[in-house]
């Protein structure tokens, strides 16, 4: 192939990718698989990796972001990025009315769009020729900071216009536009963190600001921001005169564009619409705290001019009461199921847009101490959207002095044992498997089906079982009696007898379940089974070391920690004692830990991705573990190989990236059988 034919190849991708990624992520409507996707991205990637002088910035394969920064570089606005008035309520808006009436008597017969006043950060984006150049944020409206390499990891913001067709982009266009994240994706994000274990973020808006503020675009790229554009600042070609023509010609562009948007014909029937919106904006998917309204005549707005900052032309219609004062009386701590202490804000009752707050989050202990929150403080709530509301912080020049702080407490509220924190975690967590906060959650783990799989003993169930007062530890189940069990409501001699014996058969359960099933904080299938092989019973379990268990593979050192903890918890000696007295005590059957070191995938590290012909994950897992293998969530360079199945999502690429060998469903059978 020539020279010209590749360029060509690497330019017809390009087209391709873009347009796809287009369809994906802006307009939500694909029509290519994922796999037909990376299929074209691969090809793209490998002819970029031979012909490494005909990559540019705007290729696909560049949103990865570049190199981590030690600083943002300044950069000067090509003009200023103003900002908004604020309105609230139908009053401020006919005195905004009246005020540009009487400046320009063409506002009478003026018409409006009004968009969601997305909470965000504002973002400039600069392009040359068609291909985004610079991204910036706003700063203080002259100066802002470069964010380019943070912003082309947003999937939404095309890195070259027009996306498709054959429209013309101007040679020099600038525009503006939010970055938000969706409050669906917000609260994704934060349950995984709060799963990891890791500080939840306090809102949608701070998430997404400080995403694009990292130094280091790969962690940005990781954070599911989306982008929205409603501004021409700086166009070299001439721009459609209203602002629902300049909103279609960025649509046209490719450019994200707000689906959401309403004309009005008049003043009043924009009002009327905000009016309407102030309870079904919390159905948008993002957080909104007003609506800005727009001259649709954008020569109109113009001549208007500014007063001070604020263009004349537009007005932030915004919803009152988001932010109110009121007194914290006292900090309550709540233990979830899952054993971890929360701060809950006992407030002064008091109405946040028609709602009456009584109580609010206070996020984590961390953020008390760092907030400086005090009980009988003044303090600063929010309620945005449907999320929970929550404090922002204090206002400590209304103190009065008797003011308490509040210290991490010592011990858990529900049972008085001692309380845990891993250093790496915000969370603080009570140890006692049978903390009466917990016990519900902790028997619905126990008899799980990855850990003792006692069928017969759903949720309601355990929760009956708990209020009655007959198990107060996992290791009651083995005590309970028929008659015990006849007693309860909605128990025959049936259901009775086939409960007694799922529990009485779970006494033959591997060694690796009952250690799942004791719940130990970050001990899931992988840890579990790399203990029950490496000591055999519990005994030798409980008196292993720290050191011993951190030099064990896939055990870091907070795993081992919480190990010893959970153990060292006299709370939990006491179940260990019962269940052996039950005869719950498996020892594993398997060969000793020596032995296993000949097995085939021994010292190797598979990542799965796709789905495989036969095996499903867990089963393809299971093998490979049972094999000596490991396998790890993500690709990276110690990966050994990718089992890759149909459809395979973003490990496909990485690991192409990497060179990381491949394996199918059957390459993995014949690795197993060699
Ligand atoms: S127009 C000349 N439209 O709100 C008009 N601003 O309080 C200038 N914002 O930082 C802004 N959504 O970036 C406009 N649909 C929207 C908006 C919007 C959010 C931001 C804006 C500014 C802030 C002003």
């Amino acid at each position: 192939m020539g020279e010209e034919d590749i360029r060509q190849e690497i330019e017809n991708l390009r087209k391709q990718l873009h347009y796809h990624n287009y369809l994906y992520h802006t307009l939500d409507a694909p029509v290519i698989s994922d796999y037909e996707y990376d299929q074209l991205y691969k090809r793209l990637k490998d002819l970029e990796t031979l012909h490494p002088e005909l990559i540019t910035p705007d290729s696909p394969t560049q949103r990865s972001g570049g190199a981590p920064l030690d600083k943002f570089r300044k950069v000067e606005h090509p003009t200023p990025v103003l900002s908004l008035a604020n309105g609230f309520g139908r009053q401020d808006t006919l005195d905004w009315y009246e005020r540009i009436l009487r400046l320009d008597p063409a506002v009478a017969h003026a018409d409006y769009i009004l968009e969601p006043k997305l909470d965000g950060l504002t973002v400039v984006l600069t392009y040359e020729q068609g291909l985004f150049t610079l991204g910036a944020t706003r700063g203080d409206g002259l100066v802002g900071e470069d964010i380019t390499e943070n912003l082309r990891t947003v999937p939404m913001l095309p890195l070259r216009v027009p996306v498709s067709g054959d429209m013309k982009a101007p040679d020099h266009l600038v525009v503006r536009g939010e970055a938000i994240i969706f409050k669906e994706d917000f609260e994704r994000l934060n349950a995984e963190l709060e799963q990891r274990g890791e500080k939840p973020y306090l809102n949608p808006r701070n998430t997404a600001a400080g995403s694009l503020r990292q130094l280091d675009p790969s962690i940005t790229a990781k954070r599911p921001l989306k982008i929205f554009v409603y501004q021409i600042l700086v166009s070299s070609d001439e721009t459609p005169d209203t602002q629902s023509g300049i909103l279609a010609y960025l649509q046209e562009l490719g450019f994200p564009v707000n689906p959401l948007s309403w004309k009005a014909a008049n003043i009043e029937e924009a009002i009327r619409i905000c009016e309407e919106q102030a309870a079904a904006r919390h159905t948008w998917p993002y957080e909104a705290d007003g609506i800005v309204i727009k001259l649709n005549d954008q020569q109109l707005a113009r001549r208007l001019g500014f007063s001070g900052k604020d263009p004349r032309g537009a007005l932030a219609f915004k919803y009152p009461g988001q932010e109110v004062e009121t007194t914290l009386l006292d900090i309550q701590v709540n233990v979830g199921r899952t054993g971890v202490l929360t701060p809950l804000a006992v407030l002064k009752p008091v109405s946040i847009g028609g709602v009456i707050v009584r109580q609010a989050t206070l996020h984590n202990f961390d953020f008390i101490r760092d907030k400086d929150i005090r009980i009988g403080d003044q303090v600063l709530l929010k309620r945005a959207g449907e999320v929970i509301p929550y404090i922002l912080g204090p206002l400590p020049e209304k103190r009065s002095g008797s003011e308490k702080p509040f210290p991490v407490p010592s011990e858990c509220p529900s049972c008085g044992s001692p309380i845990h924190k891993d250093p790496d975690e915000v969370a603080y967590y009570c140890l006692n498997s049978s903390c009466p906060a917990q016990l519900v959650r902790v028997i619905e783990n126990f008899v799980s089906r990855g850990a003792m799989d006692i069928s017969g003993l759903g949720s309601q169930i355990v929760a009956q079982l708990v209020e009655n007062g007959l198990v107060r530890s996992a290791a009651d189940l083995y005590a309970l009696k028929r008659e015990e069990l006849l007693r309860l409501e909605k128990f025959g001699e049936k259901k009775a007898e086939n409960l007694l014996q799922a529990i009485e058969a779970s006494k033959n359960q591997p060694l690796e379940r009952l250690i799942i099933g004791l719940g130990i904080h970050g001990v899931g299938e992988v840890a579990a089974r790399k203990l029950a092989r490496t000591f055999q019973d519990l005994d030798a379990l409980s008196r292993a070391s720290l050191e011993e268990l951190t030099n064990l593979e896939g055990i870091g050192p907070n795993i081992a920690e919480s190990i010893t903890t959970w153990f060292a918890q006299p709370h939990n000696q006491e179940l260990l004692r019962k269940l052996r007295e039950f005869g719950v005590w498996p020892r594993e059957k398997s060969e000793s830990p020596e032995q296993t070191a000949a097995q085939p995938l021994q010292g190797l590290t598979f990542v799965i991705t796709g789905t495989l012909p036969n095996l499903s994950r867990e089963q393809a897992e299971a093998l490979i573990l049972q094999h000596g293998g490991n396998v790890s969530s993500s690709v990276s360079k110690k990966t050994s190989y990718l089992l890759l199945g149909e459809n395979p999502g973003s490990k496909y690429a990485k690991a192409l990236e990497l060179g990381i060998p491949m394996l199918d469903e059957n390459g993995l059978k014949t690795l197993i059988d060699k």
